[in-house]
């Protein structure tokens, strides 16, 4: 499995924020956005990664995630000229899919709690897996209707103005090798994108799409709006100074993951500056020493 994150788009709705960085490299409490997507990501076990952003941004991107070595995984970088809708990303990457199986992310899409995402990628063989989250607004998301007996996914409309249900499908989507092939017959949508919701009703017309519901609880979180990016700070913030651990560290999932062993860990960490991100990361070093001990 490897897997793209898709860090485009104009990000106008958080103007002027985002006149020189892009949305996902705004900080969300206390690290960029972006970090939160890859350390799903790395926690799931993937380590191979095509991150694609616009022209101006990628600079910008490498500069912050550069090869990805540091972390134990390889990231490779394509550039999307254009937002020309979410599903162009499975073109743009082909090359970097090869004849994988790839999960696409979202770069501005926050998730908190449970296992359901390293579950589905373990468990994943074939077909596509898409996810359920029960919201007050699904009119803004692609929208997912089940069957009330057996629970299967019957319908997904992109931005319906009388949705069937109230489950919004979040910006993360497990696919098989057939998903380049799929997003290449796309056309664009009157919005003048290819909509990653027709390549999701297409494997629904196909009998292999499973949606699965998240369960309640779980949090999904946007930030394309200056209040959501100030409530989801505050959420990892609550959450983060509750528990004393961290949310979104990459560096943690690396270790946890077995891509970092402990001297490595201890050597980057040793190379960062004085701060709170370095601090907590030297408690979670002793800690991993002491129980490995
Ligand atoms: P949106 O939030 O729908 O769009 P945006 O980021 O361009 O923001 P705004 O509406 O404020 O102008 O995009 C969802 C995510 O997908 C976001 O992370 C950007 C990314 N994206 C791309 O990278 N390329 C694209 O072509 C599209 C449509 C979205």
């Amino acid at each position: 499995m490897k897997a793209i994150i898709l860090a485009g788009g104009a990000g106008s709705r958080l103007y002027p924020l985002t006149l020189v960085a892009s949305k996902q490299l705004q900080a969300v409490y206390d690290k960029p956005m972006i970090y939160y997507p890859l350390t799903v990501l790395i926690a799931s076990g993937i380590r191979e990664f095509c991150l694609i952003s616009t022209p101006d941004d990628l600079p910008r991107y490498r500069q912050l995630l550069g090869d990805g070595s540091q972390w134990g995984i390889a990231i490779e970088y394509r550039e999307q000229a254009r937002p020309e809708g979410i599903a162009q990303a499975l073109i743009i990457a082909e090359s970097f899919i090869g004849s994988d199986s790839v999960t696409l992310m979202l770069g501005d899409n926050i998730f908190f709690g449970g296992d359901a995402f390293p579950r589905a990628m373990r468990d994943f063989t074939s077909g596509a897996t898409i996810f359920a989250y029960h919201v007050k607004d699904p009119e803004r998301y692609g929208v997912v209707e089940f069957d009330p007996v057996s629970g299967a996914a019957l319908s997904i409309e992109e931005k319906p103005k009388q949705p069937r249900s109230n489950y919004a499908v979040p910006g993360i989507y497990i696919y098989d090798n057939d998903a380049v092939a799929i997003a290449r017959t796309l056309t664009p949508s009157p919005r003048g994108e290819l909509e990653i919701t027709d390549v999701n009703r297409e494997y629904l017309r196909r009998g292999t799409l499973r949606a699965e519901r998240l369960s309640r609880g779980f949090a999904w979180l946007d930030a394309g709006t200056s209040s959501a990016l100030q409530e989801a700070s505050s959420y990892i913030a609550v959450v983060e100074q509750r528990q004393g651990l961290k949310i979104g560290c990459p560096e943690e999932a690396a270790l946890i993951r077995g891509f970092l062993g402990l001297a490595q860990f201890e050597a980057l960490v040793a190379a960062m500056p004085n701060c709170e991100y370095r601090s907590y990361l030297q408690v979670v070093a002793q800690e991993t020493r002491r129980l490995r001990a």
